[in-house]
């Protein structure tokens, strides 16, 4: 192999000096030397479809995907494949979100999927709908119904390479049964002959990973690529019985790029606010975001049964120095950043810049007094109190309290003594 790579390194340059047909001999080459491909893997993105621009710096999304997918490609052909994962929930959005991703992932020219948790999750006969919009194959070794694997068993690329995937035994789904991971897999490898390589599109923990890869004949571990989901945020190399192993990352901020032969055989990209978006995917985006819109997901939201909201205008004839103390926050405008981007219909981004989105009496768009992150949005209903006076408001709203917004997400600078001398009022 090592021969046949600098064969066409020699070949290349002697070309290069005749001027002469170079193009046309130069695909013969790369056809023929077996390992030039490039693998760019991606998986667990747990439904972010984008950043949301709450923390600095802004990473992934699947714009800034497809912008560095295009950037990759100026210096040869790629082979973008997924672990899955994309979504990490069932219902309405996450399947429009989960439609759009793979619409996103067709137009980068993704060549397999392997479904994971998150996509069992959706439903069989959902996934296999979805299938066929994506238009490129989604692979699973170890899942069955009715005695048959629900999608196929594996897809064979150029170059002899076979791509398959695998879930853990654990999944569970209702209509379908799981088979061992590590049996289905020695009984795939003993049917692939000794040109085929194979990459295994893991959905499973790291732990179970070694017992993977010891399933495969001691000749074909090195040679053998795994990427994996499911194995916290940071893509990097994992120790997998000397096969080229990696994590995938998560969250749709990075990538990992794969190269069998080169040293080190991967580099894991991060997807910085610099990254140019592709244009197509950011329609494909603005598309996923009229669909929220149009299908009024917001009217959707669950609420749970509340005492009355009264808005925190009704606060001030008696509270005018907290009023005064805050009305520049950033709490005051939260609504509005989101109809920077056109995200202000969008629940899963609303329910953290108005007050009481998951309340009965919360915020609708009918009821614009409860907008931005207002006196209620902290102290809870107050209607009774502002009519009467009783004491229902929450007096000292606990530091844990600010956590169900400022997450680590969407604040993972917060901390609750500086952030409380920012907005502190109410004589503290
Ligand atoms: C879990 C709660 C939560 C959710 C969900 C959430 N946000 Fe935020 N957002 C915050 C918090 C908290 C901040 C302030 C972070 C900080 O300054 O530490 C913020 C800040 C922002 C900012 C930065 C404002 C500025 O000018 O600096 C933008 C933009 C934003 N959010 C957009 C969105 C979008 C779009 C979504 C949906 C995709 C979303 N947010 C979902 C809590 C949330
Ligand atoms: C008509 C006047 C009035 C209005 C309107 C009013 N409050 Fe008050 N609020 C008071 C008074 C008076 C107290 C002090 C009661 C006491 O200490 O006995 C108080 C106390 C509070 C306290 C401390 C509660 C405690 O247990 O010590 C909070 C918090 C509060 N108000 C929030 C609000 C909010 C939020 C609103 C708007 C939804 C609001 N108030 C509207 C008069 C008002
Ligand atoms: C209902 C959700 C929610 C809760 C609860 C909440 N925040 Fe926020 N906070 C936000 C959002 C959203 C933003 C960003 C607003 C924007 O810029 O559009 C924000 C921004 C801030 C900022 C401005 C950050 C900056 O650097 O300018 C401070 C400070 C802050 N919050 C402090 C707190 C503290 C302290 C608490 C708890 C006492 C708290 N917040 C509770 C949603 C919340
Ligand atoms: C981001 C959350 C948040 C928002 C928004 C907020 N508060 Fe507060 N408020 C607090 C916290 C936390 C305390 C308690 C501070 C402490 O530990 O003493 C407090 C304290 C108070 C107190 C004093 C309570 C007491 O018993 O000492 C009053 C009154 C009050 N807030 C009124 C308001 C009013 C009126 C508004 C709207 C203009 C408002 N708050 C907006 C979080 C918030």
């Amino acid at each position: 192999m090592r021969s046949h790579m600098s064969m066409w390194w020699s070949r290349r340059f002697a070309l290069t000096l005749l001027m002469l047909a170079t193009a046309a001999l130069l695909t013969v080459c790369v056809s023929h030397s077996a390992r030039t491909t490039r693998f760019v893997f991606s998986g667990n993105d747990l439904g972010f479809i984008r950043p949301c621009g709450c923390s600095k710096p802004v990473l992934g999304g699947i714009a800034r995907r497809g912008g560095m997918l295009a950037l990759l490609r100026q210096d040869g052909p790629l082979v973008p494949l997924s672990t899955g994962n994309l979504v990490a929930e069932s219902g309405r959005q996450q399947r429009l979100k989960f439609e759009s991703m793979l619409l996103a992932m067709s137009s980068m020219g993704y060549r397999a999927l392997a479904p994971g948790a998150g996509e069992f999750g959706l439903g069989l006969s959902y996934l296999r709908e979805a299938e066929a919009l994506a238009g490129f194959p989604f692979v699973c070794l170890n899942v069955v119904c009715d005695g048959a694997t629900v999608f196929a068993r594996s897809v064979s690329l150029e170059d002899s390479w076979v791509v398959t995937g695998l879930v853990p035994q654990d999944l569970t789904g209702g209509e379908i049964t799981v088979q061992d991971p590590v049996i289905a897999l020695r009984e795939f490898v003993a049917t692939l002959s000794e040109q085929q390589d194979l990459v295994v599109l893991w959905n499973g923990s790291e732990a179970a990973l070694a017992a993977l890869a010891q399933a495969l004949p001691e000749e074909r571990r090195a040679r053998t690529v795994f990427a994996v989901s499911c194995v916290g945020d940071a893509p990097r190399p994992l120790d997998a019985a000397g096969s080229m192993a990696v994590a995938v990352g998560s969250k749709g901020r990075d990538l990992m790029l794969l190269q069998p032969g080169a040293t080190p055989f991967w580099r894991s990209i991060r997807l910085e606010e610099s990254v140019p978006l592709d244009p197509e995917c950011a329609a494909i985006l603005e598309g996923y975001r009229d669909g929220v819109r149009a299908e009024d997901l917001l009217a959707a939201q669950p609420r749970t049964n509340s005492a009355a909201y009264s808005g925190g205008a009704s606060c001030r004839e008696c509270h005018e120095e907290c009023h005064k103390a805050l009305e520049s926050s950033a709490h005051m405008h939260a609504l509005a950043t989101l109809e920077r981007t056109r995200d202000e219909r969008d629940p899963e981004c609303v329910r953290c810049h108005v007050v009481g989105l998951e309340d009965t009496a919360g915020w609708t768009p009918q009821r614009p007094e409860l907008a931005n992150v207002d006196c209620e949005a902290c102290h809870g209903p107050s209607e009774l109190h502002a009519q009467t006076q009783a004491l229902t408001p929450v007096s000292k709203p606990a530091p844990q309290s600010c956590l169900r917004c400022h997450d680590m997400d969407n604040s993972p600078t917060f901390e609750f003594q500086s952030y409380w001398l920012k907005i502190r009022h109410g004589g503290k």
